[in-house]
């Protein structure tokens, strides 16, 4: 069991969710309520009023303020209540926590911890995904898992030849070996994989046009606990970057997820595909959003599956790890430390 890690900076939602309505959404099992107010700013309130604890997210808006749809309570984007019904003075306590809150590479990240501990200077950039040489597709999808088993799936894509075979899994990714260092001081896993002169899975295949062998690597990057990246090069064989690391003769998909705990027991996954190839073809983007979302759900099937499993098991019930888990073994060692420290 993979504990909360708090004092961080989570994905709440993609810019384009937050809006006009209010949107409501539960992080490390905390009820938040997220909308915008009318100059453009993103705010994440606590979901639940300070009177009889009804959710925010199902009430209505003045304004910029947030007017509880039971009884009335209005709310400042500070959170602070400015009006409640049948009397003038509002009680001292009448205030909803505010979340910290940045808008940065079309993503909302909300601070689920001690506000005074919030430095945006610490959220990992995603910059591809506002990147005009990029275009990408995303989505979300409610995992009924814990967090710890999409940080375990996504380590270890050797599970690719297996659950996502026919898409982008080949035979070739579970047999090659990968190297996995850990950056202590960043606190960053870093796994790769680099096949040379492989069957082409038809994900890169039919969005790629390219036919035949392929050189395929797969660099890993996991920012403990919610933001996960994979740049995933795609090239014929042969085709190596240039001296002045040049690749643009090669295909790039920055493959980013944000893992983003709910309850101790299910999990928003955020899951986006950003490529420089075939930039702006909605053919391309069309299939790449289908396959993709495919291969997530063949993943939160077997993951749902997962958590049922072991939901019903012991704590430190034994497991048997082999060399392809040392980057998910490794993420979890950073984990476990982030939830002490
Ligand atoms: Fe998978």
């Amino acid at each position: 069991m993979t504990d909360f890690v708090r004092n961080q900076w989570y994905v709440a939602a993609y810019s384009e969710e937050v809006g006009e309505p209010l949107l409501g959404r539960t992080i490390l099992g905390e009820p938040i309520v997220l909308y915008r107010t009318q100059d453009g700013t993103a705010v994440a309130l606590s979901d639940r009023c300070v009177h009889r604890r009804y959710p925010l997210s199902l009430s209505g808006r003045d304004g910029d303020r947030i007017v509880c749809g039971y009884h009335g309570f209005t709310y400042e984007p500070s959170g602070a209540c400015v009006y409640v019904p049948g009397q003038t003075r509002i009680p001292r306590t009448a205030r909803v926590p505010a979340y910290p809150v940045v808008e940065q590479d079309s993503l909302v990240w909300v601070w689920i911890g001690e506000p005074e501990r919030a430095d945006a200077g610490t959220i990992p950039r995603v910059p591809w995904l506002s990147s005009p040489a990029y275009t990408t597709v995303r989505g979300m999808e409610p995992l009924a898992a814990r967090y710890g088993l999409l940080v375990d799936n996504l380590l270890d894509l050797s599970h690719e030849t297996y659950l996502h075979g026919g898409y982008i899994g080949t035979p070739e990714v579970a047999e090659t070996p990968i190297t996995t260092e850990v950056d202590e001081g960043a606190g960053i896993v870093h796994v790769r994989r680099r096949m040379k002169d492989v069957e082409c899975p038809p994900f890169y295949a039919k969005s790629t046009g390219i036919e035949g062998r392929i050189d395929r690597w797969q660099d890993i990057e996991y920012h403990p606990p919610g933001l996960y990246l994979l740049h995933s090069r795609i090239a014929p064989t042969g085709v190596e970057p240039g001296p002045d690391g040049d690749d643009s003769a090669a295909c790039h998909a920055e493959i980013v997820y944000a893992i983003t705990p709910e309850t101790a027991n299910s999990t928003l996954d955020f899951w986006m595909v950003a490529r420089d190839f075939a930039v702006g073809d909605e053919e391309v983007s069309d299939y790449l959003a289908k396959s993709n979302h495919t291969v997530v759900m063949q993943d939160v099937v077997a993951l749902n599956a997962l958590e049922l499993a072991i939901a019903g098991e012991p704590d430190g019930y034994q497991e048997l790890s082999i060399n392809i888990d040392t980057g998910g073994l490794a993420a979890r060692r950073l984990l476990r430390k982030l939830a002490g420290a």
